[in-house]
């Protein structure tokens, strides 16, 4: 690998940047996080067993790597503490000496959670964005509204309990008053985030200067997205997109370093298209392809669990990611589930209100209205899992990758034919 792997989801989420993120570890010496929060599942299966991580960096199950959570990143202590515990109970090594979190980043609370769902539910559904209630949205609004609270603060007892009284007095009236939801409480607060300080301790460190370090020791460096590039707060499908930045220039935001000279920057794209909650979804299949597509690719929420839409792979939506980021290189994923579906269809442009349109627009309810307009691609029988080099790749599935190629002018890097760490393949450019 170069010194550098940036590693961003070209679509709506989901697109297995957690199992390519676990690829390229093998190699790298630091893996990081940058935005995003436990809102994020990525799924590894190494020798047949899956593991989900939601906080802690996809590079962990390799042992020589350390995994930091940067700045950018807003940090459940609760659940962190539980995918540490998970994590050591799986026999895996020195996390306390491996895993580190920024003192900068900024922490999700309870009544994060509390305004996450009420917005999702009651009288306000009907403009639900569909969140994974996690708490994300909130707290990067506070961050921004410059009362959030971050991991360094839990070491200053006095300044935690001040920002906390005033932020449970706000959260509750607004709960109580404008949602006329339940309430949360401040009792049992000091004892419980002294306990959590405690615990966390070991794990804080100053995250951008260890990047800085070992970018000047040309350490190996992979820089782990969430979310997907659809999902990014300003270049998605607003306002039905996550609450950070999920586009490259984040990772080096999120990390407090810039990427090093040499860095590739891939984009990791499904083989065909799935987006979860809500927010336009041109090439969406509510048919039985569809169901086909859910069923045999898994498709299931590896955060909370909730189905999957799936539809048809968008070239115009993937055009766009890659424009809007600047990535010229990508792996594509689940390839395998494609096989013996017949006639693969493929969306080149939208057609709205009569006209042709070829890329992503900013106007949300009018991409709801777009239709897509395919070229039908001859599809393939033959099972991909087991194939490990380029030459044995079915010819209609290298002109399917070829057909990627042509329409978004970046080159196809990886394949990914299942969900296991060996069924990775690198394109070898003889198609
Ligand atoms: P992430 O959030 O981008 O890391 O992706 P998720 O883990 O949420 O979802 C990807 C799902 O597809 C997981 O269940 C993976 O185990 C699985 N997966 C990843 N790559 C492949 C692949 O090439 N083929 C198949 N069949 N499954 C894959
Ligand atoms: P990974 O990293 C897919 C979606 C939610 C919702 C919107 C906002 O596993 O690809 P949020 O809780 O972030 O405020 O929800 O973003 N979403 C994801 N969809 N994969 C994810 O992460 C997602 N993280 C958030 O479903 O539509
Ligand atoms: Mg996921």
């Amino acid at each position: 690998m170069p010194q550098g792997v940036v590693i961003i989801g070209a679509q709506w989420g989901d697109e297995g940047k957690g199992k390519i993120v676990d690829y390229y570890a093998a190699e790298a010496d630091i893996v990081g996080r940058f935005q995003g929060g436990n809102n994020a599942g990525h799924t590894l299966v190494v020798e047949g067993k899956q593991t989900i991580l939601h906080l802690i960096p996809s590079g962990v199950l390799h042992a020589h790597t350390r995994c930091l959570i940067g700045s950018g990143v807003v940090f459940d202590p609760e659940v962190f503490l539980e995918e540490v515990e998970l994590l050591r109970k799986a026999g895996i090594p020195n996390l306390e000496d491996r895993v580190k979190v920024s003192d900068r980043c900024h922490l999700i609370f309870d009544y994060h959670r509390s305004l996450d769902a009420a917005r999702e539910g009651g009288a306000s559904a009907k403009n639900k964005i569909g969140t994974t209630k996690r708490g994300i949205g909130p707290a990067y609004e506070d961050r921004a509204a410059r009362r959030g609270i971050r991991v360094i603060d839990l070491f200053n007892e006095d300044l935690l309990m001040d920002r906390a009284r005033a932020n449970y007095e706000e959260k509750n009236f607004l709960l109580q008053q404008y949602y006329k939801v339940p309430t949360v409480t401040i009792d049992q607060f000091t004892e419980k985030y002294r306990s959590i300080a405690e615990r966390i301790k070991p794990f804080v460190a100053d995250v951008a200067k260890e990047m800085y370090q070992a970018t000047q020791d040309g350490k190996k460096i992979l820089f782990e997205g969430a979310q997907g590039i659809l999902l990014d707060i300003d270049y998605g499908t607003y306002p039905y997109v996550t609450s950070s930045h999920t586009l490259p220039s984040q990772a080096a935001l999120g990390l407090g370093s810039r990427p090093p000279k040499d860095t590739l920057f891939l984009g990791v794209m499904k083989a065909y298209s799935t987006r979860v909650g809500e927010g336009p979804f041109p090439t969406e299949l509510k048919d039985a392809m569809g169901e086909r597509l859910r069923k045999e690719g898994h498709e299931f929420g590896a955060t909370t669990g909730r189905p999957r839409r799936c539809g048809w792979l968008d070239l115009v939506a993937v055009r766009y990611s890659l424009q809007v980021s600047g990535i010229k290189h990508v792996a594509v994923t689940k390839a395998d589930v494609l096989s013996g579906m017949g006639d693969l269809k493929v969306c080149t442009h939208y057609e709205l209100d009569g006209k042709r349109i070829d890329t992503f627009i900013a106007d949300t309810p009018a991409l709801e209205r777009a239709k897509p307009v395919y070229t039908t691609l001859p599809g393939w029988d033959e099972k991909l899992g087991g194939i490990r080099s380029t030459r044995d790749l079915p010819h209609a599935c290298l002109e399917y990758l070829r057909f990627i190629e042509d329409q978004t002018g970046a080159k196809v890097n990886l394949i990914s034919t299942g969900a296991g760490r060996e069924s990775v393949i690198e394109i070898q450019r003889a198609f």
